[in-house]
């Protein structure tokens, strides 16, 4: 069984990379998010809305648990996802782990154009502040991952891929 994870935070190209490293590599894309908002028939906003931030996790945590199923995919995790249970010792079970890591200003300049569709930036008093703070709390999660991209273009996601033993 081989999976490519990606991981990071909110605005760092999980899921714009994913999608184009998945055509690239075929393998299918999945996206944490877009099956929880799936499964519920709600927006990310309105699951935290109605059912509250445990509920969500306890999705995110089944989520996990069935992507023990998958092969072949690359995986796009919503940011919270390896922070909270034991999901990162399951994500690093089920395939290579890679941490999407821009800087703090890159990350606060894209989250400013949709900061409404994320509901745990509502939490704090500006994006700068939710960026520091909730990247603070995380960096020992993430960091756990056995790639760091840094500076996150196609061409750097695409090197790393290069050193990961792909199955065609
Ligand atoms: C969250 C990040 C979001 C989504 C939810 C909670 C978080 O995913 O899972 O709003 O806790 O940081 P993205 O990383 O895709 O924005």
């Amino acid at each position: 069984m081989h999976n490519i994870i990606l991981i990071g935070f909110m605005g760092s190209g999980k899921t714009t990379l994913g999608k184009l490293l998945a055509e690239k590599i075929n393998y299918t894309f999945i996206d944490s998010d877009q099956y929880i908002s799936t499964l519920e028939n709600k927006t990310i906003p309105k699951i935290f809305e109605e059912k509250g931030e445990p509920y969500f996790r306890k999705k995110e945590h089944e989520f996990i648990f069935h992507a023990q199923l998958l092969d072949k995919c690359v995986i796009s995790t919503g940011a919270g996802l390896p922070c909270f249970e034991n999901n990162m010792s399951f994500l690093q079970q089920i395939g290579t782990t890679i941490w999407l890591n821009p800087s703090e200003n890159i990350l606060a300049d894209r989250l400013k154009k949709d900061a409404m569709l994320r509901p745990k930036l509502q939490e704090y008093n500006s994006i700068e502040e939710a960026v520091s703070q909730l990247l603070a709390d995380r960096t020992k999660y993430y960091e756990q991952a056995q790639f760091i991209v840094n500076d996150t273009t196609t061409e750097n996601l695409l090197n790393t891929i290069s050193m990961i033993d792909i199955k065609s």
